[in-house]
């Protein structure tokens, strides 16, 4: 198999990158990523002379770099995970997001039509379902839950997931979607809740909790995602959607306490800031249907995952500390410091 991954220096592309070479080491893999801000080379840098691996460095949106690639590659099966994915980005600046999101998906399908391909698999969020209110732990998502978005990055991912399907039933794409929940594990860029509180954590800086901390995720160790996509790709139904979710809710202030006592930091340095524009209250998905089907359920308990995800951030503060120190540090003056 000749497996094209888009957004392979991110963070779930990276692990699945590492998942598909432990796993299937006959197949051929082309990475495909513009190294945006969130992007970076270090992270799969041990890779890069792997005779069955190519990195190309470029753009989704960009139909010369895209049709070339394929011209050169014929790739069999292509997974898509490269987006612009930070929600409090896409509220900063909405553009980028429909640009790469929506017409970086468009071009790839494009590109499959042409060349042809077994498979085109979107890698889609649970945010595309909205939220659920914080009264009802008895109602989930589940493939059939109408989309309703919030932010301009669910939007974007939904727009996506709409025209896949649209490529799908008017040109016989054949596609897969994975929406899934919130994951977590090493090489998360630093932005995002986990990896952010356990780098501040280590810093002794303040924790910057949105609203009061209430929110509730669906929390998901990444390999069980890499998992659950390989098995979509290669089993999966061609025009169906799986969610991907581990049953493991969580209100974003209790992840933060509990980092704290991992650390031995005091909860002290939590500090309640303005809330996010629009916040979902709470996702939860239903994962019965790729259970049913693929037998698949998350095997990673969240007491074990998160205790490996903090002991990699410990052992690996080099790749972080970069990040921490370089352009993100503008980022985060801006986001946070009157906030
Ligand atoms: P990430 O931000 O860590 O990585 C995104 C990668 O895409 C980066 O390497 C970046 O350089 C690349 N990229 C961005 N724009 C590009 C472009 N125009 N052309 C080529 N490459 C580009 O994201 P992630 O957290 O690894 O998420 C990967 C995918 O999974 C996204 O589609 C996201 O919507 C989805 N997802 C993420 C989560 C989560 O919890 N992180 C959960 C569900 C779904
Ligand atoms: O549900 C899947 C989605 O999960 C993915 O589609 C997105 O790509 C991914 O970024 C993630 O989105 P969230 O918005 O849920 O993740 P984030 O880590 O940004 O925030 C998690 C929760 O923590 C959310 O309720 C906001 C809150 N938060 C976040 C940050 C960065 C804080 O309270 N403080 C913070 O500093």
């Amino acid at each position: 198999m000749n497996i094209l991954v888009t957004g392979g220096a991110g963070f779930i592309g990276a692990n699945f990158i590492f998942y598909l070479q432990k796993m299937h080491s006959e197949d051929r893999i082309v990475c495909l990523d513009k190294l945006t801000y969130a992007g970076n080379l270090s992270t799969i840098s041990a890779t890069l002379n792997n005779p069955n691996f190519r990195f190309v460095k470029d753009d989704i949106c960009s139909r010369e770099a895209v049709f070339k690639l394929f011209e050169e590659e014929h790739p069999d099966i292509v997974v898509n995970f490269a987006a612009e994915s930070h929600v409090d980005r896409s509220i900063e600046e909405p553009g980028i997001f429909l640009q790469t999101n929506i017409l970086g998906t468009q071009t790839l399908m494009d590109a499959c039509r042409t060349y042809g391909v077994e498979r085109y698999h979107q890698v889609s969020t649970d945010e595309v379902y909205g939220d659920l209110p914080l009264d009802r732990f008895d109602l989930f998502f589940t493939e059939q839950t109408p989309l309703h978005t919030s932010s301009p990055y669910s939007a974007s991912k939904a727009g996506a997931d709409l025209l896949v399907l649209a490529y799908h039933r008017t040109f016989g794409l054949p596609v897969t979607i994975s929406r899934c929940s919130n994951n977590y594990g090493p090489y998360q860029f630093p932005e995002k809740l986990i990896p952010l509180m356990i780098a501040n954590c280590l810093s002794d800086k303040s924790l910057p909790v949105y609203g009061k901390g209430e929110n509730v995720r669906d929390w998901l160790y990444v390999e069980d995602h890499c998992k659950a996509i390989d098995l979509i790709v290669r089993n999966g139904k061609v025009g169906e959607v799986y969610n991907i979710g581990g049953h493991n809710e969580m209100r974003n202030i209790d992840i933060v306490k509990l980092i704290c006592r991992e650390l031995n930091k005091p909860e002290s340095l939590i500090t309640y800031v303005t809330d996010r524009k629009g916040h979902d209250m709470r996702y939860a998905i239903d994962p019965a249907k790729i259970h049913a089907e693929l037998g698949w359920l998350p095997e990673t308990r969240f007491e074990d995952g998160i205790k490996q995800t903090i002991k990699w951030y410990l052992d690996n503060r080099s790749w972080w500390n970069e990040i921490v120190s370089g352009e993100y540090k503008n980022y985060y003056d801006k986001m946070y410091g009157n906030r």
